[in-house]
């Protein structure tokens, strides 16, 4: 069997790194199609890495490929589960927020015995989330921790007044639970829906932000009790190389995903 085909929906940050991937590395696969609502992004990344690819609307792109890989932003999320399903393909889904928008894309999903991936992302410990599942969850925790500047201008912060302007020690600006963290913080939208859609959902799953002056990078720390016992997971993410307001974690789960994904598909499995 051949190399995968991947079709990339999304041309930005993480279409890059993957691409970049599949240069460098020994995976499987080989970008055969793109599609971004501005047509110069997919330009600029076939050019930059030289791929022999065609742009093509979604429906074409679904199928052309093997695996569609969104990664663009929440609100396409629907069209590229629907599509996957159409066309009988694989998928990884990004962004996240679009499918905790709409949960019922992932039984949709796999009713059609279609495969979503869903990356970890720039958390860790959600196998053990998974795992704790099936025994029941009791309370699950997310505390992300940021330094001041990466929280200015958020929604929540604008509406209720809060400064976290020359903060001389850790600041809690937000307590509740992950469906109303990701309006109010959308930056943090796909860590927490990973959390939830991995345990016991965003209406349960609580989450705290705190403006810390002595971070220098953004961490979480997850904290989860249940039937299994207690476990705590905590990551701290260097920004991406080539993209300092994303976390390098991410795209390297990419990058992992894809490259699952691609020796599955060639071992037949
Ligand atoms: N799961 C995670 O942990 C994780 C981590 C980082 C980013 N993300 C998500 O992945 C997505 C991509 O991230 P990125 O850093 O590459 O973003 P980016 O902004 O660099 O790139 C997004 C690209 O998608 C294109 N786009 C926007 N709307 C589109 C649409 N409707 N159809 C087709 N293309 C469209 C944009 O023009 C842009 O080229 C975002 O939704 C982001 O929130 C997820």
């Amino acid at each position: 069997m051949g190399k995968m085909k991947i079709g990339l929906v999304g041309c930005g940050n993480i279409a890059s790194d993957i691409s970049r991937a599949l240069t460098e590395k020994n995976i499987p696969a080989t970008v055969v199609a793109v599609t971004d609502i501005d047509r110069s992004q997919a330009e600029a990344l076939l050019n930059r890495y030289k791929l022999n690819a065609s742009i093509l609307d979604l429906e074409a792109l679904a199928e052309a490929a093997d695996f569609i890989v969104e990664c663009a932003v929440g609100s396409v999320v629907p069209d590229v589960v629907h599509a996957s399903i159409v066309h009988g393909k694989d998928c990884l889904i990004m962004s996240l927020g679009g499918l905790l928008a709409d949960p019922q894309l992932i039984d949709r999903a796999r009713l059609a015995g279609i495969t979503l991936r869903l990356p970890s992302g720039a958390v860790c410990g959600l196998d053990g989330i998974r795992a704790a599942m099936q025994g029941g969850l009791d309370e699950v925790t997310l505390t992300t921790r940021k330094p001041p500047a990466g929280l200015k201008g958020a929604p929540y912060l604008v509406e209720n007044n809060i400064s976290v302007d020359g903060l001389t020690e850790a600041l809690v600006v937000f307590e509740g639970f992950a469906r109303e963290a990701v309006r109010a913080f959308p930056a943090n939208v796909n860590v927490a829906a990973a959390l939830s859609l991995a345990g016991i959902g965003p209406d349960k799953t609580r989450v705290r932000l705190i403006a810390d002056p002595a971070a220098t990078v953004n961490s979480h720390e997850i904290h989860a009790v249940g039937a299994f016992g207690e476990m705590t997971a905590l990551m701290r993410n260097e920004p991406s190389p080539r993209n300092p307001k994303s976390s390098y974690m991410a795209s390297l789960s990419a990058c992992a995903e894809v490259a699952a994904a691609a020796s599955a598909f060639v071992s037949g499995t």
